[in-house]
């Protein structure tokens, strides 16, 4: 028999009303569980996109819901408040009265209506008693705000940290710190190659990164290597900038030295066009910042983002 809060939860009558504090904090659960939770999230199409960190405070949130057989979890058509996981159980899909599928446990269900917006895309019910983990929409939609919160200042911080961002204006070094896009790369990975284009700027977080030029034939001979090392950049090093203003071909070759691997934040041409440059000054040529005006580092010292 389903209790009163788990009525509410599982079937229909998934309105805001039915969460409790209590849904949205921690809820113990053993490691196996946490585990399952875990993959079930990593592997639905539209979840696994999200940080880890993001995943495992989900997992840490989820509580525990019984629902008994031929259980209608979910009615197609009604506005859901809960994402589930199935532990134990079977349940089946269904759209307009037809069967879509059977889904077994490992599976992420409910997650559509709370990540679009938009009512139950089909029903679900229980062929068997099923014992099924449970996140509300508010806890769900806190984590993914809280942890990009987070993510936005430690990238704020971080190009704070930077001398070339040190004086950009409070405004834009939020606004730039939204046009971030972390990227990862494994040790001895190509991240530009020399002569090749590219409109990405990188600014290293993690790890190192050695800076190489090829070789020419006529030198190869004496030296015996394909490339040359002309110096290795750290956390707070950026390269790559030519490629915010104008078409860059690449000068050298930037290659992951660190055996951990390599992380930056990068911006690309158009992410920065526009969000910085062409917001700020209506200009989309003859900017203070235009594309004459920058070269190379260490000239890029001399840039003033948006001023
Ligand atoms: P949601 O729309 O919130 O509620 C019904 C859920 O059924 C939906 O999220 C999905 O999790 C699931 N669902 C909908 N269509 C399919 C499908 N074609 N195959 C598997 N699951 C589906």
């Amino acid at each position: 028999l389903l209790g009163v809060k788990e009525k509410r939860a599982a079937i229909s009558g998934e309105s805001s009303s039915s969460i409790g504090s209590s849904t949205t904090s921690h809820h113990s659960k053993n490691q196996k569980s946490r585990e399952l939770i875990k993959n079930a999230l990593l592997a639905n199409d539209f979840l696994r996109h999200l940080d880890l960190e993001q995943i495992c405070e989900m997992v840490e949130c989820m509580y525990n819901v019984d629902v008994a057989k031929n259980c209608l979890i979910i009615r197609e058509g009604d506005d859901g408040s809960l994402v589930y996981v199935m532990e134990d159980g079977t349940v089946e899909v269904s759209k307009d009265g037809r069967y879509l599928c059977t889904l077994a446990p490992g599976k992420v269900f409910g997650e559509l209506a709370i990540l679009y917006n938009c009512t139950r895309t089909a029903s679900v019910r229980a062929m068997t008693a099923c014992r099924l983990w449970a996140i509300n929409r508010q806890t769900f939609q806190a984590i993914m705000m809280k942890t990009g919160m987070a993510k936005h200042s430690e990238y704020v911080s971080f190009l704070q940290s930077i001398p070339i961002f040190q004086d950009l204006a409070e405004e834009k070094m939020h606004r730039l710190a939204d046009l971030l896009v972390e990227e990862t790369f494994k040790y001895g990975e190509y991240i530009a190659r020399q002569g090749s284009s590219g409109s990405t700027f990188f600014i290293i977080s993690k790890g190192q990164v050695r800076v190489t030029t090829n070789v020419s034939q006529s030198q190869l001979t004496k030296v015996k290597a394909h490339e040359k090392t002309v110096k290795t950049l750290a956390v707070g090093d950026f390269f790559g900038e030519q490629a915010l203003f104008d078409d860059d071909i690449r000068t050298a070759n930037y290659v992951v030295s660190s055996h951990e691997g390599c992380t930056c934040l990068t911006i690309d041409r158009d992410s920065y066009n526009e969000l910085i440059r062409r917001r700020d000054d209506g200009r989309t040529t003859g900017s203070p910042i235009g594309r004459r005006s920058v070269t190379l580092s260490p000239e890029f010292t001399s840039l003033r983002l948006g001023d």
